[in-house]
């Protein structure tokens, strides 16, 4: 195959790649079913890191491209009819029987073609995708078979009370049946809430959240899709991470209340505000609290759940550096900054999330620099945690150990 010709088909893979990574975006916010809004969000990542490699290829071959902007080079129906599939089961065999099928069908028809002497990376890149499309597939299949058996309806009525949702931003994300803003049990242990609140309140949320920034700002340049893919592969990692642990320890979904905090924050609000209540202001008290919480569960003696919420927490740090990264580079000032930085504390405090009570869990300014504040920024964040009287400096380790094991 000549070089042209594989830059045409490898435009046309990038180009499908990108449309099933929005649509997916969309789906993890309309699909109610919570292990299939995980499974989306995985395959988001994907899409978006299989477009990337594809895109390093062109590169190397002198072509350079911009994902977002890729026309199709071939037609489309296989992705239209997903793109107006509403019901789970019609998601399901619309994009992993037909249309992820046809590219894989089609890169390894590429592959095929390929003369190994004279261009052995592109068909590396082809193999490598063509394989891992098919473990997609098998995942989806796997988790649509579990949410069956708990949905067997699901072919007939949505498992949300607010029926199917189109592929567009919705008002706010679908859940699923089992969940509800008003549902307690007053059995569930201190864990099990916990780890209730982190899948629903805040990777579940995250995953919505960050999907939403990919499709409403298509301005963003691509390398802010890899990185807001690639923490929605983190999140969804984390919420089933979370789910596990909570069914593990006798715990089952939707036996606690969830919130809708962290989407109604940024709804409407351009990016740079978004980024600043989501990742910058809401990763990082995110990243105190599970570096808490993994001590706390530590000294506890759940080694287990501690442990989950110590990758957690750095994988959360990377998140934080996402969000100052991009802000910085779409802000235009340090004024601008402070400004959206503010706003975000504002939003969060008004819809009652803890950042002007004290806080009850210690600042980590190591975490912070890593994060991409600056000196200043610390200080700031530093003087803010001591104005409200947090436990800022370091704590007795033994006497914490103490402490909470008098408590339990
Ligand atoms: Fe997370
Ligand atoms: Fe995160």
């Amino acid at each position: 195959m000549r070089v042209a010709e594989t830059v045409e088909r490898t435009k046309d893979h990038i180009a499908r790649c990108v449309r099933i990574s929005n649509l997916l975006a969309f789906w993890t916010m309309t699909t109610p079913e919570v292990e299939l809004k995980t499974i989306f969000a995985r395959h988001l990542y994907w899409a978006v890191h299989s477009a990337e490699r594809l895109r390093a290829r062109l590169a190397e071959l002198a072509v350079d491209v911009d994902p977002r902007t890729v026309p199709l080079q071939t037609a489309s129906d296989d992705l239209m009819a997903c793109e107006s599939a509403l019901t789970t089961p019609e998601k399901i065999r619309a994009l992993y029987g037909v249309a992820l099928m046809n590219l894989k069908t089609s890169m390894a028809d590429h592959a095929n073609r390929t003369d190994a002497l004279a261009d052995e990376p592109t068909i590396r890149v082809l193999n490598d995708l063509t394989a891992s499309a098919a473990s997609a597939a098998e995942e989806a299949d796997t988790a649509f078979r579990s949410v069956r058996e708990i949905f067997p309806d699901m072919s007939t009525s949505s498992s949300s009370n607010e029926g199917h949702l189109p592929a567009r931003i919705p008002v706010r994300p679908a859940r699923d049946r089992r969940f509800s803003e008003t549902a307690s049990n007053p059995n569930l242990t201190d864990t099990v809430k916990l780890l209730h609140v982190f899948y629903t309140d805040l990777e579940l949320s995250t995953i919505e959240a960050c999907s939403r920034m990919i499709v409403e700002f298509p301005a963003m340049p691509w390398q802010f899709v890899v990185d807001m893919a690639r923490q929605c592969w983190d999140e969804a990692r984390h919420a089933d991470a979370f789910r596990t642990r909570l069914l593990q320890l006798g715990g089952s979904l939707g036996t606690y209340a969830i919130s809708y905090a962290l989407w109604d924050m940024a709804d409407g609000e351009n990016v740079d505000v978004s980024l600043a209540v989501q990742q910058r202001v809401g990763e990082w008290i995110g990243v105190d609290g599970a570096i808490w919480q993994a001590q706390q569960l530590r000294f506890g003696g759940d080694e287990v759940t501690s442990e989950l919420f110590d990758f957690v927490a750095l994988d959360e740090i990377t998140h934080v550096a996402f969000g100052n990264k991009w802000l910085r580079s779409v802000a235009g000032s340090e004024a601008q900054i402070k400004l959206v930085h503010d706003l975000a504390l504002h939003k969060r405090s008004a819809c009652g999330k803890s950042v002007d009570g004290p806080l009850t869990f210690p600042y980590n300014d190591w975490a912070c620099e890593r994060g991409g504040f600056t000196e200043g920024e610390r200080d700031e964040l530093r003087a803010r945690f001591l104005k409200y009287g947090s436990q800022f400096r370091e704590l007795d380790e033994a006497q914490e150990r103490e402490r909470v094991a008098a408590s339990r």
